[in-house]
């Protein structure tokens, strides 16, 4: 099935979160490697790559934004109490400010320091704001943090789902599984 249902997430939206899973944890690690290279022509180029893909990245939650809002959201698995479904509602939004808040500091890092993002050497991105040092280091600051507390994040809400699935056994992790 396509869409989602009441009780399950659709096709689409399991590609969505397990592309976007491997996609973030791909750009966490390289942004990581990118940062402890030395200054030279090998780490320009690699931030490069890092920027194009980071716009990709923000491209694809874009759209996963958007199916999400044309869908229904599956109820919380049956037996979940009403507070519970409540934290899980919460933890989803919050990832997602998550996951758009660290492409977007990026994004905001490059341009105040006056960098235009390129998308693959294709096309630049629109230059949207003026060069400022004090938003550049804000940004900076940002995109330095935001990534820790998704990880953070994204560790108690895999720890819910594994919990869910094997202690209360309720099949949570099969609602997003293939
Ligand atoms: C979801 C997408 C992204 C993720 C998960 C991500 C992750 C990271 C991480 C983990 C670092 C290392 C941070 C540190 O050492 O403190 C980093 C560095 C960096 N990122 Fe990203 N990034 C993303 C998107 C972007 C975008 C869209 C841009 C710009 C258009 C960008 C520009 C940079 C730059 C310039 C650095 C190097 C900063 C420095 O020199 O300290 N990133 N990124
Ligand atoms: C980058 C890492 C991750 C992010 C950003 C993320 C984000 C989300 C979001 C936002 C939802 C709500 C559905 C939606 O709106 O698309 C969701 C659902 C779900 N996620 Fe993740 N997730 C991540 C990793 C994981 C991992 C590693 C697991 C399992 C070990 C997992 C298991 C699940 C399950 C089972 C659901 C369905 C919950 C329900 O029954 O309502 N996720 N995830």
């Amino acid at each position: 099935m396509i869409k989602n249902t009441e009780n399950d997430y659709g096709v689409i939206a399991k590609i969505f979160h397990w592309l976007l899973f491997i996609m973030l944890s791909f750009m966490i690690f390289a942004g990581n490697t990118m940062s402890g290279m030395p200054k030279g022509a090998e780490k320009l180029e690699m931030a490069g790559m890092h920027k194009s893909f980071g716009a990709l990245v923000l491209t694809l939650i874009m759209f996963r934004l958007i199916w999400k809002l044309m869908n229904t959201t599956p109820q919380a698995p049956k037996g979940t109490e009403n507070l519970q479904a409540l934290a899980a509602k919460i933890m989803h939004w919050g990832l997602y400010v998550l996951m758009f808040a660290q492409p977007i500091s990026g994004i905001v890092m490059s341009q105040a320091a006056g960098y235009p993002v390129s998308f693959f050497g294709l096309f630049d991105f629109p230059m949207l704001l003026e060069k400022s040092q004090s938003l550049g280091q804000l940004a900076h600051s940002a995109h330095g943090i935001i990534w820790i507390v998704l990880i953070v994040a994204v560790v108690g809400h895999a720890g819910v789902a594994i919990h869910h699935q094997f202690i209360k056994k309720d099949g949570a992790l099969k609602r997003m599984s293939f």
